[in-house]
C-alpha cells in the first residue's frame, strides 16, 4: 500500500500565514482563571500571568489569539472589566452559567498578549447589545487621547492605543444556543450597521462577519449568503467554527474529519464569491476559521453548571486528548495550510484548559496535551509558500464521508532558505502506507529530519503524571536517495519531513 506525493515549486497554493497559527482565550471555565492568570502561583509574574503558560504558548507558536469569546461575549459589558479591579463588578455569565469576577478584562489581556508576543483579535457583543457599545470598546482600546473612552484607558495606566486590527463582528449568532441568537435577515442588518460605524471610526479595521457554528447548522450556506449580500462592502472575512470528535467507536469517520473542514471552506467560499458575482464586486472575503479543534461535548466535563450553582473558573470543557485526537488535529491543519488562498486567518479553540493544547494544575504544573505537538511543529517549520500535494492514495471506508483518501499531505518551500518541509498524516485506522515521493524538481534536497506522531494505542494520553506518553519520534524508515522520498507512515500518524 503505496501513497505517492507529487510535489512541484511551482504548485503555489499563497505565501504561509502568520495568522493561520492563531489560538483562542474565552473567559470560560479555567482558560483565563486559573489558565493564563493565577495570582499566587509560584511562577506567576508581577501581574498574576503564569510565566510557565506563557512559555507555552510561545513554544507552541501561537500568533494571535481571539478574546473575550465565544458564547462568553454575547452577555459580555466590556466596561465590567477595566479600570479599577476592587471596583469591577461580579456577573452571571449566561453563556456558562458561572460567575465572571472580571478581574481580568481588556487592559489585562493586552498585557498578556504582549508578553505572549501575539497579535490580539476581539470579538464584539451583538447579542445582548450593538453598535453604540461596539463603537466604545473600540475607542477605549484604539482612539489616542483626548476623548471620553480613550482618556478612561489612560487613566488606567495606557496611554498609547492598543491599535488592535481584527475584531469579530459578534459570535455564532446563527446558534439557537446564543444569547441574543438572530436570524440570518437580522444579524446580517445588525453586523452591515456596527461595522459602517467602526469603519467609520477606524476604516483600517479588519472586520469578520459571523458565518456558521458548523457545517451542520440548518442554515449552513444560507446563512453566509444572507449575510454577505448586506456585508460584502463592510467586512472582510466570514468566520467558520468546527468541532470533531470521535463518536460511538467510529474511528474512521473521525480521522476522516478534515473532509468535512476541505468542504466546510471550499462551500463558504463558493458561496462568497457567488454573492462577489452577484453584486459585481471587485474584492474577495476570505475565511476566518476562528474557532477550530476537537471536542468531545457530549462528555460530563462539557457540561455547565445549572441551578444555583454559578461558580467563578469551574472545571469545564477539558478535554484529555489522545494519540489519535493529536493525529486529526494535524490533519485539519494540513486542509487549513492547503486553503491558504482564502482562510486568511484561524484559531485553534482554545489555548489553556478549556478544549486546549496547555494544562495547568492548580498551583501546580503546566504541560503539554498531544494536541500541542503536531500544532508547534506546523507553527514552527511551515515556511515560505504553501504547496499543493497531489496525492495518489488509498482509500479508507467511512460511515461520514463513505470513502477517503488514507493519505493527506500539504508542503511548504521557502525558496531562499531552499527548505521544503512536507506535513503528512496516515487516517487509515490498521494499515500502515508506504511514502513514495519524487523530488528532483527541487534539485538535490536531502533529509534534515523526519519526526512522527504515533502510538500503538491511539487512545494514549498525556496527562499530568505522565505528559510525555505521546510525542513525535524520529522516523528512521524515513530516507531520501537518488531524489526519491520513501519510508513507512504508521496507521493512525501525523508526520513531518524536513528537507534542505
Ligand atoms: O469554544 C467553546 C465554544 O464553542 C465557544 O464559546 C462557542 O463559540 C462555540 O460554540
Amino acid at each position: 500500500r503505496t501513497v505517492t506525493l507529487a510535489l512541484h515549486p511551482a504548485f503555489r497554493v499563497a505565501p504561509v500565514r502568520p495568522r493561520t497559527f492563531g489560538a483562542f482565550v474565552e473567559h470560560l471555565g479555567r482558560c483565563v482563571y486559573g489558565g493564563i492568570f493565577e495570582p499566587g502561583h509560584p511562577a506567576a509574574d508581577e501581574a498574576g500571568f503564569r510565566t510557565d503558560v506563557l512559555d507555552l504558548t510561545r513554544e507552541l507558536g501561537v500568533t494571535s489569539v481571539r478574546y473575550p469569546g465565544g458564547n462568553f461575549v454575547s452577555g459580555y459589558r466590556w466596561e465590567d472589566g477595566v479600570g479599577p479591579v476592587e471596583e469591577r463588578p461580579a456577573r452571571h455569565d449566561l453563556a456558562w452559567h458561572s460567575t465572571e469576577p472580571n478581574t481580568v478584562g481588556l487592559d489585562e489581556f493586552m498585557a498578556w498578549a504582549e508578553r505572549a508576543g501575539v497579535e490580539p483579535m476581539y470579538a464584539v457583543n451583538l447579542g445582548t447589545r450593538g453598535v453604540p457599545e461596539a463603537l466604545d470598546v473600540l475607542q477605549y482600546a484604539n482612539a489616542p487621547q483626548g476623548i471620553a473612552l480613550s482618556d478612561a484607558r489612560a487613566a488606567h495606566g495606557h496611554p498609547e492605543p492598543y491599535g488592535i486590527r481584527m475584531w469579530c463582528l459578534g459570535n455564532e449568532m446563527d446558534g439557537p444556543w446564543q444569547t441574543g441568537h438572530k436570524t440570518a435577515e437580522e444579524y446580517a442588518r445588525t453586523a452591515a450597521e456596527t461595522a459602517r460605524a467602526m469603519r467609520q471610526e477606524d476604516p483600517g479595521l479588519e472586520l469578520v462577519a459571523c458565518g456558521s457554528s458548523s457545517s451542520q447548522m440548518p442554515t449552513f450556506g444560507t446563512w453566509e449568503a444572507t449575510v454577505l449580500a448586506e456585508t460584502y462592502d463592510l467586512v472582510d472575512m466570514v468566520s467558520a467554527h468546527a468541532y470533531y470528535a470521535e463518536k460511538d467507536g467510529d474511528q474512521a469517520s473521525f480521522l476522516a474529519s478534515a473532509d468535512d473542514m476541505d468542504h466546510f471552506i471550499d462551500s463558504v467560499v463558493a458561496t462568497a464569491d457567488h454573492v462577489r458575482a452577484e453584486l459585481k464586486a471587485e474584492k474577495r472575503i476570505m475565511v476566518s476559521f476562528d474557532e477550530w479543534n476537537v471536542w468531545y461535548q457530549h462528555r460530563a466535563e462539557s457540561r455547565p453548571p445549572e441551578g444555583d450553582d454559578w461558580p467563578v473558573a469551574p472545571v469545564l470543557l477539558e478535554d484529555t486528548y489522545n494519540a489519535m485526537d493529536a493525529v486529526v488535529v494535524g490533519s485539519l491543519l494540513i486542509s487549513l495550510l492547503r486553503h491558504s488562498d482564502r482562510v486568511a486567518s484561524a484559531s485553534l479553540a482554545q489555548l489553556v484548559n478549556v478544549i486546549a493544547p496547555i494544562m495547568t494544575a492548580p498551583g501546580g504544573e503546566a504541560w503539554r496535551q498531544t494536541t500541542f505537538h503536531p500544532f508547534a511543529l506546523t507553527a514552527r517549520h511551515a515556511a515560505g509558500e504553501v504547496l499543493d500535494v497531489r496525492i495518489d492514495a488509498p482509500t479508507f471506508a467511512n460511515e461520514r464521508f463513505g470513502t477517503s483518501s488514507a493519505a493527506d499531505a500539504v508542503a511548504t518551500w521557502d525558496e531562499t532558505a531552499g527548505d521544503l518541509t512536507l506535513f503528512v498524516v496516515n487516517r487509515d485506522p490498521e494499515r500502515e502506507l508506504d511514502l513514495a515521493v519524487n523530488l528532483a524538481d527541487f534539485g538535490g534536497l536531502s533529509l534534515v529530519e523526519a519526526l512522527t506522531l504515533h502510538h500503538e494505542d491511539p487512545y494514549a494520553a498525556n496527562t499530568q503524571d505522565a505528559p510525555d506518553t505521546v510525542t513525535p519520534q524520529a522516523n528512521d524508515s524515513i530516507r531520501v536517495e537518488d531524489g526519491r522520498l520513501s519510508g513507512a507512515l504508521p496507521a493512525i500518524s501525523w508526520s513531518l519531513v524536513r528537507l534542505q
